[in-house]
C-alpha cells in the first residue's frame, strides 16, 4: 500500500520516542531513571476520582455532543473568568482529546494552504508538525537563551511576510520554561491587530510558574484574535483522561466543533464528568503539586550548578530545566544532543529530551515532574556521566 506523501512527511513525536524507548528498556530489565516526561508523576485528586466513577455507576457512558457537555463548558467559563479574567459563553468553548487535539483542530481550520506560521523557538515538538499537516509553512522564529528565550514581537515581525497569517503562542513555554511578560504580549497583540494575524495562545502550564513569575493570557489583550488553548493534563495530573479545551471566536469554535463531529466526535463522557469536578473543586491540589515542582526545580537546578560544562538558567515556569550543553560538545559543533543525550541513555541509564526535539542545538530538557528518589538518582547518574566525559 501506497502511504499518503502528508504520512510520510510526518515525523512521530521525538519525546513519545524517547519515553517509549526509556519503558522498553525497563521491561528488557535495564534500570533506568526516566526524565523525559512531560506529565506529572502525581495521582489525579481523589474527587475527581470519584466523580468518574459516580458518572460511571450513574450510566453516564454514552455519546455526548461533540462540543462537549454545556455543564463542562460552563466549568471552563467559570475557570477562564476566575482565573484568566476572560469572558467567554459557552458557544465559545469545545472540549477536545487533551490539548493537544485543541491546537490540531485550531490549526485546520485556521490554515489555507501555503499559510505561514509564526513559531517562536524552541517550540513544542508537535507545533511544526500539526502546521504541516493543517497545509500550512512553519516560519520559526528563534529566541535568545541570554534573555531567558523570551520572544519579543519585533522577533516575531522581521519573518512575517504577506504570507503569515498567524502564531503560535506558548507561556509557560515548553521546553524553555519562558513566562512572557505582559508588555511583549501588548506588543504581540498590538502586532496581530496590525498584521491581521490570528494567535493561538498555548497555556497548559498556567498553573507551574515560579519566583513570583505570573501568567497573563494574550486572549485578554486581543480577544477577537486569539484561540485559547488549554487542558486538565498537567494541573490537575490528568494526562490519561485526555481533555483540553479551546475557546474563542463564536464562528472558530464552531468550525472545530463540525470538524470534532465528523472525526472524533467526542471526548469520553467519564472524562468530561471528571473534568467539572476538577475545575469546579478545590483548588488545594494543583497548589500542593506546583509547590513541590517548586522544591524539585530549586533542588534540580542546585545539582546541576555544581556540574561541570552545564549552564543552566532558572527557567520560570513549566516543570523542565533547558541546560546548555555546547561546552560538553565542543568542537563537535554544538552538534547535536541527540547524540548526547543518546550515549546518556545507554551508558548512564538516563533518558531526557535532546534540543533538537524542539529545534534547536547544545540543549537538553530534564523534567523535573518526577519523586525527588527519581530525581536524586537522575542527577547522581548524569553527574556521574559528565565527569567521566
Ligand atoms: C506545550 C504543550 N502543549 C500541549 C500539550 C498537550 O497536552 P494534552 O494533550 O495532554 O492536553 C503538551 C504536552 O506535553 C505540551 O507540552
Amino acid at each position: 500500500m501506497n502511504i499518503s506523501e502528508r504520512a510520510q512527511a510526518l515525523s512521530p513525536s521525538p519525546t513519545i520516542a524517547i519515553d517509549t524507548r526509556a519503558k522498553e528498556l525497563v521491561a528488557a530489565g535495564r534500570d533506568i531513571v526516566n526524565l523525559s516526561a512531560g506529565e506529572p508523576d502525581f495521582d489525579t485528586p481523589a474527587h475527581v476520582q470519584e466523580a468518574a466513577v459516580a458518572a460511571i455507576r450513574g450510566g453516564f457512558t454514552h455519546y455526548t455532543p461533540s462540543e462537549g457537555i454545556r455543564e463542562l463548558r460552563e466549568a471552563i467559563c467559570r475557570k477562564l473568568k476566575r482565573e484568566n479574567g476572560l469572558e467567554y459563553r459557552p458557544e465559545q468553548v469545545v472540549v477536545t482529546v487533551g490539548a493537544k487535539q485543541a491546537l490540531h483542530n485550531a490549526l485546520l481550520v485556521l490554515c489555507n494552504p501555503g499559510d505561514e506560521v509564526l513559531v517562536p523557538s524552541p517550540f513544542w515538538v508537535s507545533y511544526t508538525e500539526q502546521i504541516r499537516l493543517a497545509g500550512g509553512v512553519p516560519v520559526t522564529v528563534p529566541t535568545d537563551p541570554a534573555e531567558g528565550f523570551a520572544c519579543h514581537a519585533a522577533d516575531l515581525e522581521a519573518r512575517c511576510t504577506p504570507a503569515t497569517r498567524g502564531l503560535m503562542l506558548n507561556s509557560p513555554n515548553n521546553p524553555t520554561g519562558a513566562v512572557y511578560g505582559l508588555a511583549d504580549l501588548r506588543e504581540i497583540a498590538e502586532l496581530a491587530r496590525r498584521r491581521n494575524l490570528w494567535v493561538i495562545s498555548d497555556e497548559i502550564y498556567e498553573a507551574m510558574v515560579y519566583d513570583g513569575a505570573e501568567h497573563h493570557s494574550i486572549a485578554g489583550l486581543c480577544p477577537e484574535r486569539t484561540v485559547v488553548v488549554n487542558g486538565l493534563s498537567k494541573a490537575y495530573a490528568m494526562t490519561g483522561w485526555r481533555v483540553g479545551y479551546a475557546a474563542g471566536d463564536p464562528a472558530v469554535i464552531r468550525a472545530m466543533v463540525a470538524l470534532q463531529s465528523q472525526t472524533t466526535s467526542n471526548i469520553s463522557s467519564v472524562s468530561q464528568k471528571a473534568a467539572v469536578a476538577a475545575l469546579d473543586g478545590p483548588h488545594a491540589p494543583v497548589q500542593a503539586m506546583v509547590e513541590e515542582f517548586a522544591a524539585r526545580r530549586g533542588y534540580v537546578l542546585e545539582r546541576l550548578s555544581t556540574m561541570p560544562n552545564i549552564v543552566c538558567p532558572a527557567p520560570q515556569g513549566a516543570f523542565y530545566v533547558f541546560p546548555d550543553v555546547s561546552a560538553i560538545l565542543g568542537g563537535r559543533a554544538a552538534a547535536d544532543a541527540a547524540q548526547l543525550a543518546g550515549r546518556v541513555l545507554d551508558e548512564a541509564g538516563l533518558a531526557i529530551v535532546p534540543g533538537t526535539a524542539f529545534g534547536v542545538r547544545g540543549h537538553l530538557r530534564i523534567s523535573y515532574a518526577a519523586s525527588r528518589a527519581t530525581l536524586t538518582e537522575g542527577m547522581n547518574r548524569l553527574e556521574g556521566f559528565l565527569k567521566k566525559v
